[in-house]
């Protein structure tokens, strides 16, 4: 990992305007509210929180597939929010997205081979320099060179995941942003998946964000984990401090819920009390403070800001 930046963000926002159905009245859904952080070349950032905090949606909109409410984005110094439609689809190459579910982002219609080789041909590689190209990505994620005339559904889960991987890597991105890429694997192919993931960041020195609900699962792969509750960022740190010294009453909670395979360590599990409430109407104050069980007064009138407490360790608690 190196100090230089690759992403840049500042006080990213997207607000969604959601009809309320008859007789309502139209809402914002402050999907990301706020997000400032630095992504470092070659690292891995981990991105954590609970379904609906906005981990896709803070994707969406580092890859401008999605358009910011407020805030800025810098990929290597350049705001993307300012790049057009052209400038836009020149740099795509430079940062891919690999998803979820590999069958949605697949199209069944095409073989491997071809779903591979769309995005080299779009820029204009040479035919037998894209065929070369493809036989080595399938080497590179471990999908034998006979399987290339198949089609997406006479894949197994993993197996298309390492389609979309190979997809993903063929235009040789600098930034790969993985919203949670193993989810709907099995457990025992989760592994395997994310080694490869691994792998293939030592060997091509991309930069990746990965984005999962399980803690457990970034803490192996990531540099630094940043998490998320209702739209913003409460914790970021190195992973190891993270995962050591939480500082934050959520993250707490998170890493409590944990269990730990060493039968001598006893750990207290935190229970939150109630739902994470929606984010049309989000608490006042710390956005935390109805589920905190150290929340104060001053929690429920004031937002904490998001600040530096150790090097590197930055947190947005009023008690810290
Ligand atoms: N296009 C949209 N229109 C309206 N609301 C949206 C839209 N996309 C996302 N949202 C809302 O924004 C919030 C954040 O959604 P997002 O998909 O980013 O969460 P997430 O953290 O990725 O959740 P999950 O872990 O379930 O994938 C949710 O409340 C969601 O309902
Ligand atoms: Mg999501």
């Amino acid at each position: 990992m190196t100090t230089e930046e690759i992403l840049k963000v500042e006080g990213l926002k997207k607000y969604f305007e959601v009809s309320g159905g008859l007789l309502r009245k139209k809402s914002l859904v402050k999907a990301v509210d706020d997000i400032s952080l630095t992504v470092y070349k070659g690292e891995t950032l981990g991105i954590v929180g609970e379904s609906g905090c906005g981990k896709s949606t803070t994707g969406r909109l580092l890859m401008r597939l999605l358009d910011a409410t407020e805030g800025s984005v810098y990929f290597e110094g350049e705001n993307i929010m300012e790049w057009s439609r052209r400038e836009l689809k020149q740099r795509r190459r430079d940062f891919q997205m690999i998803f979820q579910d590999p069958f949605a982002s697949l199209n069944p219609r095409m073989t491997v081979e071809d779903i591979i080789e769309e995005p080299l041909t779009t820029i204009g590689m040479p035919r037998g320099e894209r065929k070369k190209r493809v036989r080595q990505l399938l080497k590179d994620v471990g999908i034998p060179e006979s399987y290339t005339g198949r089609y997406p559904h006479e894949f197994s889960g993993g197996q298309r995941q390492r389609i979309g991987i190979a997809r993903a890597l063929a235009l040789k991105p600098k930034l790969i942003i993985a919203d949670e890429p193993v989810a709907a694997l099995d457990v025992s192919i989760q592994a395997q998946i994310i080694n490869l993931l691994m792998d293939l960041q030592k060997e091509y020195g991309f930069t990746y964000l990965f984005i999962a609900h399980d803690l457990s699962v970034v803490q192996y792969i990531s540099d630094r984990v940043g998490v998320m509750y209702l739209g913003q960022m409460v914790e970021l740190a190195e992973s190891d401090e993270l995962y050591e010294k939480p500082l934050h009453p959520y993250t707490q909670a998170l890493l409590s819920a944990i269990p730990i395979p060493d039968i001598h360590i006893k750990k207290e599990k935190i229970n939150l009390k109630g739902e994470v409430p929606s984010p049309d109407n989000p608490p006042q104050g710390c956005r935390f403070h109805t589920r905190c069980p150290i929340a104060t007064e001053q929690c429920k009138r004031e937002v904490p800001v998001f600040r530096e407490i150790n090097k590197g360790h930055y947190v947005a608690c009023h008690e810290v």
